[in-house]
């Protein structure tokens, strides 16, 4: 971030960290990285090292764009599975590039695989361990090889976006507020390094600046679908017939007037004491059976991304270079939410 700050004037923050989360999700669901990081520094010493490797800088290039676009075009595989299917045949661009993109995600996760596999195999009674070794084994209730492939394709498109979409929101909204920025740079500058993890937990601070940001900014502020069980069930009240399909999203709950006086603000205060209600009402994980399951790595990496963030630029504030505006950061969501500009330039 600081090199590109050099060339540029100016730091993406939202490509940065895709390609951090991306790489995070990669080493622990295959066992290596997928080098997101490296290769992103070296698209951007393209534009003025003009000799570097080409070949490298567009094979992660399309990866990273496939991962971008993968946030709008999952819904459409979704909610018209046959007609993507059908993409190659009809003469609509939106079904062709999705049915692509679809082909080329589960190409990237079979090849993961494949090479975990392969590592596996060179090293079977030590092998590294990642998220799936224990699936390999299915004497020990482990899964197919096609069923973790599709897993894995899950993992790269829940993992990624998600946490690095929730990460540029929160410098974002950080670096428009010089009271809450200053607030939080003063608590994770006296940190001592190296740090870990177990340091931050506790953090007052930076914890309510993740909750305010999961609140407002939500990755999924999308209805997260529940079908009734055969039963019925009764409701507040109500009766649900068996077999319906029931929802509820966060956008609405985590901006009910009532329990968040003032709910377009962002205010990390108002986590100092959170009420029962508060914590009723907050999915931003959503909840029950289906909660995510990555929510723990997820806050993991928001704690650490966010102390390293403002510990590195203390000064950061939003950036109007290139074009850069508040409607570049208009939440976009289909079913995961992502910038509308897919950019995010900050200052350093
Ligand atoms: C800030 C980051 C993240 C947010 C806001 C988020 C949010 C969500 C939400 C709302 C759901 C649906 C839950 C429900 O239906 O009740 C979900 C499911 C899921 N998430 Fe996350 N997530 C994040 C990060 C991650 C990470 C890092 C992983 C990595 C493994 C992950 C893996 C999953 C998986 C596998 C599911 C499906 C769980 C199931 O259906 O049983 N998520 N996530």
């Amino acid at each position: 971030m600081a090199e590109e700050t050099q060339y540029r004037g100016v730091v993406d923050v939202f490509k940065w960290w895709l390609f951090m989360a991306t790489d995070i999700i990669g080493e622990l669901s295959f066992g290596e990285s997928f080098r997101m990081l490296e290769a992103g520094e070296v698209s951007n010493l393209l534009d003025y090292e003009p000799d570097i490797n080409i070949n490298i800088v567009m094979q992660k290039t399309q990866y990273s764009l496939d991962l971008e676009q993968v946030s709008a075009l999952q819904p459409i595989r979704t909610t018209f599975p046959t007609l993507v299917n059908l993409g190659k045949y009809l003469p609509l661009p939106v079904f062709k590039r999705t049915m692509a993109c679809g082909k080329r995600m589960g190409m990237y996760a079979s090849q993961s695989i494949d090479r975990y596999q392969r590592i596996m195999a060179e090293n079977p009674s030590d092998p590294k361990k990642t998220l799936f070794t224990k699936l390999f084994d299915t004497e020990k209730g482990g899964l197919p090889l096609n069923e973790i492939k599709k897993e894995a394709q899950g993992y790269i498109v829940a993992g990624s976006d998600t946490t690095a979409v929730t990460l540029t929101y929160l410098v974002y909204a950080v670096c428009g507020n010089s009271r809450v920025r200053d607030k939080l740079v003063a608590e994770v500058a006296a940190l001592s390094e190296p740090i870990h993890d177990n340091d931050l937990r506790n953090l007052p601070y930076l914890n309510m600046v993740i909750s305010e940001t999961l609140r407002l900014h939500t990755a999924v502020p999308f209805g997260l679908p529940r079908a009734v069980p055969s039963e019925g069930a009764n409701f507040n009240g109500y009766f649900l017939p068996s077999g319906a399909t029931v929802s509820t999203q966060s956008y609405s709950l985590h901006r009910d007037p009532i329990i968040f006086p003032d709910p377009y603000n962002f205010n990390p205060e108002r986590w100092e004491n959170p009420t029962k209600e508060m914590k009723d009402i907050y999915i931003p994980f959503g909840g029950g059976s289906r909660i995510c399951i990555g929510l723990h790595l997820a806050r993991m990496e928001l704690r650490l991304g966010t102390t390293m963030f403002f510990r590195k630029f203390p000064n950061a504030r939003r950036s109007n270079k290139e074009g850069m505006s508040e409607k570049d950061m208009v939440m976009r969501s289909f079913f995961l939410m992502a910038p509308e500009g897919h950019r995010c330039l900050i200052e350093t």
